[in-house]
């Protein structure tokens, strides 16, 4: 199968262009899978959403969603992804916590790739045993994008990759899946419109993306359980804060990433060694480049007050300001 989107494709902006998209892939999908089983990795971000939302258009009660929560999901999401999809849609949904084998697995694992692949491959593990239990699952759908496709076909051809993608770079080369890709030559920002024209709640549709490893690639280096429930913390007041703001509405992508350094801080008047919350805040239609958001001050210094006050081990907050190229949107 071509990894290369066709010239003659126009770009989605209008609802008439995603409304033929829909019905060609629908097509598509239908021809592809027959009367056979399809199994979604829903982890609840746009992608994922709009494959669910297209498939369900497409082949009805075949498609079983599976929402596997790695323990690297932003706090709230995975009861928000039951609550949707399971509740709203009638989705086939099943839910596997699998936070433990994950955090293990990683336990120690600093190379931002090593961690990459092993969330990557280990997703496969999960979903190959649920296969096994559903019976007669013979397809795996996955909410590959463009930029996704891009990023591995540059790095494979100048043997310097940027990032292996998590929907991309770290599958196994034994899986017994074929794969469903239906959004996999579209931008972000056509997703979004094929997702508005499939009738999805703006609240979901227009939701900033989250990279399949989630917190993992955040939780910079080895993932610890402390740093990773402070990152998570300090990631959902920001999240809070730029919704009272209003910002929710006009930057892409924003969330707290965490080294894995200390500094020297104080807190009632004791020395207090603790980590940085690091802010980042970008702009951009197609992932591919990035430029930073100008928050206002006031902003900055409520989640700073916030953050430091009522997250366990953070004792400074800084703000990225650096665009995509040179820094990529994600710290690893
Ligand atoms: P980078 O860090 O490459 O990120 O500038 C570009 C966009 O892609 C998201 N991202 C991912 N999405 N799997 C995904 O589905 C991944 O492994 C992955 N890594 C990064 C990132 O959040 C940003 O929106």
């Amino acid at each position: 199968m071509t990894n290369v989107r066709p010239e003659s494709m126009a770009r989605i902006t209008t609802p008439e262009l995603a409304q033929a998209f829909i019905a060609e892939q629908i097509a598509e999908v239908r021809a592809q899978v027959g009367d056979k089983k399809v199994l979604l990795a829903l982890s609840g971000g746009v992608d994922s959403s709009v494959v669910a939302a297209l498939l369900i258009k497409a082949i009805g009660k075949q498609l079983v969603c599976v929402h596997v929560n790695h323990g690297l999901m932003r706090k709230g999401e995975s009861e928000q992804v039951i609550e949707v999809f399971q509740n709203q849609l009638d989705a086939n949904l099943i839910y596997v916590d699998a936070t433990d084998r994950f955090l293990d697995l990683l336990a120690g694992v600093a190379d931002p790739e090593e961690k990459r692949k092993i969330i990557g491959g280990e997703f496969i593990k999960v979903f190959d045993e649920e296969a096994a239990k559903l019976e007669g699952i013979s397809f795996l759908a996955q909410g590959t994008i463009y930029p996704d496709i891009l990023e591995s076909i540059k790095a494979k051809e100048s043997g310097k990759p940027v990032k292996s993608h998590h929907n991309v770079g770290g599958l196994p080369e034994d899986m017994t899946f074929e794969l469903v890709e239906p959004v996999k030559f579209l931008f972000k920002d056509e997703v979004r419109v094929v997702g508005k024209e499939l009738g999805l709640p703006s609240s979901m549709v227009d939701r900033q993306p989250f990279p399949g490893p989630g917190l993992g690639v955040r939780c910079l280096g080895a993932i610890t359980r402390d740093r990773l429930h402070a990152l998570r913390e300090a990631d959902a007041i920001l999240r809070e804060e730029f919704v009272n703001a209003g910002l929710n509405k006009t930057v892409w992508q924003y969330f707290i990433a965490i080294p894995d350094i200390k500094s020297v801080g104080v807190r009632n008047e004791l020395r207090y060694m603790g980590w940085p919350a690091i802010i980042r805040a970008v702009n951009t239609t197609d992932a591919m480049s990035a430029t930073i958001e100008e928050i206002p001050y006031a902003v900055l210094n409520k989640i700073t007050a916030r953050i430091t006050a009522e997250v366990e081990g953070i004792n400074r907050v800084l703000y990225d300001l650096t665009p995509k190229p040179v820094g990529t949107i994600e710290w690893e």
